[in-house]
């Protein structure tokens, strides 16, 4: 009996010396950045030349692409993850497909605008061929697509039009505007300082006030959706689209917040979106559970068993590790550190595709309520994974 209870003690010993071990582990990015280059250079040779040929999800037991064309919101993501890869990598052969892939993305420039997403669509591919090459063709497409974009801005708002289109539920043509159109002001932030028009500055600026005023309840936690009227600028209600409820917390929506105020006062120095960033964050770290990778929505009542969705904790990963470099007190800037190098080991650790397809993560999920590409791989969520293990390698902090 005595032997029993001590092998009982020396279990859970065993296994508290463990879990502080993994809380306090060293977290090296260089082989997950490894496996993401290896990975994606399998993606790039199983692909067609022709049109649709942008890799956009994995929804089946065999691992084939589900592949779009330039018009597809995701359609950024893959010329941007070539991007990075050629970062890490130097290698040319990446840096020819990052330019190949990013300029099928070209017409987008010209048209007009079918929604919000140009900024994920042309800021992630040439915005990042732009960064690394400093080719002044990119320039121009991200210049064009910047004035696109603010072609759906509404003054009497205050915000951008996200969805120019009728959407279930969303009272068209009623104003609305998404958590996720947070993150497209960074392409108006950048063409107002690089030589496009200086208004762009006050329509990102606007956009963040006016959605931080309307778009979030008590708690900080965001509504996905909100209406305005068009004319008086007043707001309608604010609801749900992708999300479980209309006062439900969509997992990807927070995070689309946390990395959109965090960009916000990089762009602006403005202390309001830093502060407001610090408390779309709270809420969100204070709910995770104990892997800290959200099941897909905060508030699914099937919560164990509901699914995950990886794309929110590499978004969040991303966005907490810029939040650290840019607070001032140094107790804030390790906890935001510590959190963000955590989720990413824990997203290395247990959510790799590994053999199971080309992707780099599994256990995404893009629309529940359509159960459409529910606990898929889907490119957004490497993007922002590969992303955020570049940030940890470049970063000067270690905790
Ligand atoms: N922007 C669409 C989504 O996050 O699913």
């Amino acid at each position: 009996m005595k032997i029993r209870i001590l092998c009982c003690c020396l279990f859970f010993y065993s296994l508290t010396l463990l879990a502080c071990h993994q809380k306090d582990r060293i977290y090296d990015p260089n082989k997950d950045i490894e496996y993401c280059v290896v990975q994606l250079k399998k993606t790039l040779q199983s692909l067609p030349i022709d049109t649709p040929n942008i890799p956009r999800s994995i929804t089946n037991t065999r691992g084939n692409w589900n592949l779009i064309n330039y018009k597809d919101w995701t359609s950024g993501f893959w010329a941007g993850i070539l991007w990075y890869a050629y970062q890490a990598s130097g290698d040319d052969s990446l840096k020819a497909a990052a330019d190949r892939f990013s300029r099928e993305l070209t017409p987008l420039s010209k048209e007009s605008a079918l929604d919000h997403d140009l900024g994920f669509q042309v800021f992630n591919s040439f915005g990042n061929g732009y960064r690394l090459t400093k080719d002044t063709s990119y320039k121009h497409i991200i210049l064009a697509t910047a004035d696109t974009l603010a072609t759906l801005f509404n003054g009497h708002v205050g915000t951008i039009l996200s969805w120019p289109r009728a959407v279930p539920h969303m009272e068209w043509p009623k104003h609305n505007t998404i958590i996720d159109n947070m993150m497209n002001l960074e392409l108006l932030f950048w063409a107002s300082k690089n030589g496009g028009d200086k208004k762009l500055y006050d329509i990102a600026v606007s956009h963040a006030e006016k959605t931080m005023k309307n778009h979030f309840r008590s708690d900080y936690s965001a509504y996905h959706a909100v209406i305005y009227d068009p004319k008086t600028g007043g707001k309608i209600k604010g609801l749900t689209h992708q999300g479980y409820s209309d006062s439900s917390m969509w997992s990807r929506g927070q995070a689309w917040a946390i990395y959109g105020y965090t960009m916000c006062y990089r762009e602006t120095g403005k202390q309001e979106f830093l502060d407001f960033a610090e408390k779309v964050t709270k809420v969100y770290i204070d709910r995770l559970p104990d892997d800290l990778v959200p099941y897909w929505d905060f508030d699914d009542p099937n919560i164990p068993k509901a699914p995950r969705d990886a794309s929110a904790a590499a978004v969040a990963a991303s966005a907490l590790l810029e939040l650290s470099s840019l607070v001032d007190d140094e107790e804030k800037a390790a906890h935001y550190y510590r959190k963000a190098v955590d989720m990413l080991a824990s997203l290395s650790d247990n959510y790799q595709s590994g053999k199971a397809n080309t992707a780099f993560l599994k256990h995404v999920t893009g629309h529940k309520p359509n159960n459409s590409e529910v606990d898929a791989s889907i490119n957004y969520a490497d993007y922002y994974y590969l992303e955020a293990l570049l940030r940890l390698k470049n970063s000067n902090r270690r905790y």
